[in-house]
């Protein structure tokens, strides 16, 4: 699947890099929701890797930030299944070591894909008045960063309320040739330019009902599209 070898930019881990030939695991491996045969093409990440890359990384941030307090940002929607994993594993560490992280969990809903493809208009849907994050150290909590507009455009918009601290977990990083942002703090994976969908990350509002992450099939992409 992957080479487990590290990618380090800035002093930052890029966590997994599955490589650009990975096919993936074939479908009738594993067990997905009937709702969606002919819809998927592989299992590109299995649900078990992400929640033990994730319980990871909630180590990694616990070591960082332990005995801070923090701002969970949530972003929404499709953050929201890797944001409830992650935050549940910083309460198991909180419970279970010396170190203890008090967190505050706060949401905030962006809007910018159709279809599959990114648009330049990024919406931000509730939430706008982020004062609670004022002197705050903040953890923006995303599923997955593709060119990085949408990273870049929130963190404008974060630090317009003076947070103390910014840091960013992705689950998802995509290699792609014109990415603008920076890389999060915590990667979950590294992967190829294909679009994927499951573990909440949807394809027109379908497939977050699916716990893989899955490469959406060319039938799929027609059925669901608007
Ligand atoms: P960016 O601004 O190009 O980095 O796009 C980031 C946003 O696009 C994410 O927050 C997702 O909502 C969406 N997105 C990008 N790639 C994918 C994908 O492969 N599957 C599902 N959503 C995606």
């Amino acid at each position: 699947m992957a080479d487990g070898r590290i990618i380090k930019t800035e002093g930052k881990v890029g966590g997994i890099v599955i490589k650009d030939d990975w096919p993936g695991y074939r479908l009738d491996l594993f067990t997905y929701p009937e709702h969606y045969s002919g819809d998927l093409e592989c299992v590109y990440i299995p649900h078990g890797i992400i929640m033990d890359r994730t319980e990871r990384l909630a180590r990694n941030i616990m070591d960082d930030l332990g005995d801070h307090d923090i701002v969970v940002l949530c972003v929404l929607k499709g953050g929201y299944q890797f944001c409830a994993d992650l935050v549940e594993f910083i309460k198991a560490l909180s419970r279970n070591s010396n170190k203890s992280l008090l967190m505050r969990v706060d949401f905030i809903r962006l809007k910018s894909y159709l279809n599959d493809q990114s648009t330049e208009d990024l919406h931000i849907i509730g939430a706008e008045d982020l004062s609670v994050l004022n002197g705050k150290n903040v953890l923006i909590v995303e599923a997955i960063v593709d060119t990085g507009k949408t990273m870049k455009a929130l963190l404008k918009h974060v630090e317009k309320f003076r947070p103390k601290m910014v840091k960013v977990a992705g689950l998802l990083v995509k290699r792609v040739p014109n990415g603008v942002g920076s890389l999060p703090d915590y990667v979950g994976f590294e992967i190829p330019n294909r679009f994927v969908v499951g573990y909440a990350l949807d394809y027109n509002e379908y497939f977050r009902d699916l716990n893989h992450i899955c490469v959406i099939s060319e039938k799929g992409k027609i059925k669901y599209k608007i």
